[in-house]
Order: C-alpha cells, then structure tokens, then sequence
C-alpha cells in the first residue's frame, strides 16, 4: 500500500473523519485530516484577533507560519472554530497555504505507508490523482443529530435545531465558494453514510478491494 493515496470527501459531519481513521487502522495507512489544518489557523486568527477580511493580515499571518501542524486537538473542535474555519476556508490565500502544507506532509509519509486525507476538496483539487477517491453523503438532519450527540458526550453545549441551521450554513458555503467548492470528484465512490456503520465499512471494503 506504499504511495498509494485515498482521498475521502464529503460535508461537515458526514463521518468522513470515522472513515478515514478506520481505514488508517486496517490496511496501515497515515490519516490527514485536512479539517484540523483549516481549524488550527482559524484558531490563531482568534488567538492574535486577526481580521480575517483584511487580506494584508492574513498575508502576513501566512508568511510567519512556517508550517502547521495536523495533530488534532480538543480545542480545535468547539462550533466557534467551525464557524470560522468555514469562512477562511474561502480565502484562496489560506487554501493555498494548506494546500502545499498538505502535500509535504503526505509526500514524507508516502516513503512509508499510504495516506488517507479527508476534507472538502482532497479528490477534486489537492490529490487529483489519487488511487482511490470517495465522497461519503449522509443528509444534513442525519448530520445534525449526530453533531448534537457528539458534542453533549464531549461536555459541550448543543441546541439540535441551532446544529441544523449551522450544518445547513456550511454546506452552502462550502458549495457555493467560488475556490474549490465541495464537490463530488467525477471518479468517485459514492459512500452512504446514513445507515449504520457497519453498513457503511460493508462499502469501504468493497471499494477498498479496487486498489
Ligand atoms: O468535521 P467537519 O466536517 O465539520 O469539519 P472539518 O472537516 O474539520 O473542516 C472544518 C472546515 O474547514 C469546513 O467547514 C470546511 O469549510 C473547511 N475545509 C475545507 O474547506 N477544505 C478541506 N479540505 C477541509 C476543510
């Protein structure tokens, strides 16, 4: 499974993150999760009150960041920072800040293992020559449930009908922007994610038998 590259995208709580890591767990493959690096920088414009609208900010906020990195962290997951990553997600500087990040990381861990990257544009944009590329759907109700549920279990404050309206706003931002909106990569595996998860690896272990 050495350099080969499985890219798996999708809308903000469709489970592409559980995917990603059960197939970095099974077949040994390095999981990118290409959310975290949008999250981090959104949490040092919060950090430095950083006005992401000005452009001359956000330029030299990206010329002092050398590189960032993609542990994940408890920090990065409240709804402030999605909010906000959603909406730098748009700044075509910032992509493509994250853009080249992602490709050191994954071109060193490719001398090893596979990778596995999630996000919003990884099969359509950054690795458009993956081996295997999936776009997992689930609808925004289903979503928003789940959002719910994980965020009272992480002690989080969480009204349903407030996750709805928010999980709705993203989607069409991140379908509608006009840099590398969401997609579904023409050469991809549509993966339902409503069902049950054990429903769901029955698909990933059907496409995985393609690589
Ligand atoms: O976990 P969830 O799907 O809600 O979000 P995430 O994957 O952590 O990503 C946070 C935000 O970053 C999303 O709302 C997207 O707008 C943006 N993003 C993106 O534009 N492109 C990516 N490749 C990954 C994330």
């Amino acid at each position: 499974m050495k350099n080969k590259i499985i890219t798996i995208d999708g809308p903000a709580g469709s489970g592409k993150e559980r995917i990603a890591k059960f197939i970095s767990k099974k077949w040994n493959f390095f999981h990118l999760d290409s959310g975290i690096l949008y999250r981090r920088i959104s949490y040092i414009i919060l950090k430095k009150n950083i006005n992401f609208k000005d452009s001359n900010q956000i330029k030299d906020l990206i010329k002092k960041i050398k590189s960032i990195s993609p542990r994940n962290n408890r920090k990065l997951r409240n709804e402030k920072i999605s909010k906000l990553a959603s909406k730098i997600a748009t700044i075509k500087e910032i992509r493509e800040f994250i853009n080249i990040n992602q490709k050191i990381i994954v071109k060193n861990e490719l001398k090893k293992r596979g990778c596995v990257i999630d996000g919003r544009d990884i099969g359509s944009v950054v690795f458009k020559k993956a081996n295997i590329k999936m776009y997992v759907s689930v609808n925004a109700k289903i979503r928003a449930k789940r959002r719910h549920k994980q965020l009272i279990d992480i002690g989080e404050k969480s009204i349903y009908a407030k996750i709805l309206k928010d999980i709705k706003l993203r989607d069409k931002k991140d379908k509608t922007r006009k840099n590398s909106p969401l997609v579904i990569p023409r050469d991809s595996y549509v993966i339902d994610n409503s069902d049950t998860f054990l429903n769901t690896l029955k698909q990933i272990n059907l496409v995985m038998k393609k690589i």
